[in-house]
C-alpha cells in the first residue's frame, strides 16, 4: 500500500473591491484594449483597506474546510505561500492558525512568489507521505496590490489580490497513475535570475517593504520554457502522455502562456481552467482560486486527472499532478 495525500477540498476568496481595466487606465497611462491583447486581464481583486493577506487565508481555508467536512482541530499542518505576509514576522500562517482556532501542530510560511502554491503542495505532501502529518490546508493567499508601484504602468496592470486553500488528507492507495491523490510534485528554483523579478525592499537590506520590479520580456521567455519542462517532467514520473491529461490549471499570469502551454500539449481550450481574465495574477493564490472555481461548477469531476504548473520570481518553478 502506498501513501498518498487525497485532495479533500478545497475553497477560496476574492476581495469585493474590482478594478477594471478602464478605471485603471483613468490613473495611469494604459488601455483596456493594451492590457487585454497583451494579457487577457480585463480586471482584478483588491483588497479593502485594513484587509490584510491572513484575512483572506483565512476566509479561503474557512471554505476548503466546509467543503472537507472537517473542522480546524483535525489540522496537523498549515502551509501557507505568500510574498506579500502581514508583517516580517511572525508567519502568516499563524495568523491563520490562531484564527482557525487551531491550537495543536505547525504552521508555516513558504516564499516561492508565483511558484508559492506548488512549493505549499509539495512541502505538504512530504509531511504527509513522511508520516508526520495526516491532514493539510494548503493556502495561497497574496495582497500584491500592496507591493505594486502604482505608477509603473508595466507592473501595476498585471496583479491583484486573492487567497485559495485546498484540504489534503493521508490516504493509502494501490499508488499507481490511476490512484486518486497527489501523483507527483516537482519544484525548482535558479537564483541567477533574481534581477528579471524582485521586489526592491525588506527588512534586511532598505528596512522598507518595496516595491515589484520586473523585465516582462525575460520572465515571459523563461516562463514558456521552464514551464513546459516542468510538465514534461510531471508526464515522465507518471508514465503518462499529454493525451491522458483531463485539465490544465495553470498558473495565471498571462494569458498568452497559458495558451502556449495548453498548445504544447495539444489540449483544447474548453480543458484550460482561465481566471486571469477576472483574477489578473494573483501569485500563489492564482492555482487554488482557479482549481476551486472548477471544482465547484462541475467541471473538475471525482477521476480527472489534472495538470499544475507555475513559475515566479526567483526564478522558481514547478509542477504537480493530482487524480481528482
Ligand atoms: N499600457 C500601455 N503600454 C504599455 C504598458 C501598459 N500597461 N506597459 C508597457 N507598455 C509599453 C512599453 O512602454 C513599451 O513601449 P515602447 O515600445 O514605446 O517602449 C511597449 O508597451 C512594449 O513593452 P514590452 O514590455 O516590450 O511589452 P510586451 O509585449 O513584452 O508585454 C508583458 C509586456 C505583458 C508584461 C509581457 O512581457 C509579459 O506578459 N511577460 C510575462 C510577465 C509575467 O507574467 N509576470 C508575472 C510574474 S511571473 C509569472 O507569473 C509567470
Amino acid at each position: 500500500m502506498a501513501i498518498r495525500s487525497q485532495i479533500a477540498g478545497c475553497g477560496s476568496y476574492l476581495p469585493d473591491r474590482v478594478m477594471s481595466n478602464e478605471e485603471l487606465a483613468r490613473r495611469v497611462e494604459t488601455s483596456d484594449e493594451w492590457i487585454s491583447k497583451r494579457t487577457g486581464i480585463r480586471q482584478r481583486h483588491l483588497a479593502a483597506e485594513g484587509q490584510v493577506t491572513s484575512d483572506l487565508g483565512f476566509e479561503a481555508a474557512t471554505a476548503a474546510l466546509a467543503q472537507a467536512g472537517l473542522t480546524a482541530d483535525a489540522v496537523d499542518l498549515i502551509v501557507c505561500a505568500t510574498s506579500t505576509p502581514d508583517e516580517t514576522f511572525p508567519a502568516t500562517a499563524t495568523r491563520i492558525q490562531a484564527r482557525l482556532g487551531m491550537t495543536r501542530g505547525a504552521a508555516f510560511d513558504v516564499q516561492a512568489v508565483c511558484s508559492g502554491f506548488v512549493y505549499g503542495l509539495a512541502v505538504a505532501d512530504n509531511f504527509i507521505r513522511a508520516g508526520q502529518a495526516g491532514t493539510a490546508l494548503v493556502i495561497g493567499a497574496e495582497t500584491f496590490s500592496r507591493i505594486l508601484d502604482w505608477d509603473d504602468r508595466g507592473t501595476c496592470v498585471l496583479f491583484g489580490d486573492g487567497a485559495g486553500a485546498v484540504v489534503l488528507e493521508r490516504a493509502n492507495g494501490a499508488g499507481n497513475a490511476a490512484d486518486r491523490g497527489l501523483l507527483s510534485t516537482h519544484i525548482y528554483s535558479d537564483g541567477r535570475h533574481h534581477d528579471a523579478l524582485y521586489v526592491d525592499g525588506g527588512p534586511s537590506s532598505t528596512q522598507s517593504t518595496g516595491h515589484l520590479r520586473m523585465e516582462g520580456r525575460e520572465v515571459y521567455r523563461h516562463a514558456v520554457v521552464r514551464m513546459a519542462e516542468a510538465i514534461d517532467t510531471a508526464l515522465e514520473a507518471n508514465g503518462l502522455t499529454p493525451g491522458d491529461i483531463d485539465w490544465l490549471v495553470p498558473h495565471q499570469a498571462n494569458l498568452r502562456i497559458i495558451e502556449s502551454m495548453a498548445h504544447r500539449l495539444n489540449l483544447p481550450q474548453d480543458r484550460v481552467v482561465v481566471t486571469v481574465d477576472r483574477h489578473a495574477n494573483t501569485s500563489a493564490a492564482s492555482i487554488p482560486l482557479a482549481l476551486s472555481e472548477a471544482v465547484a461548477d462541475g467541471r473538475i469531476r471525482e477521476g480527472d486527472l489534472v495538470l499544475m504548473e507555475a513559475m515566479g520570481g526567483g526564478f522558481t518553478w514547478g509542477s504537480a499532478l493530482a487524480r481528482w
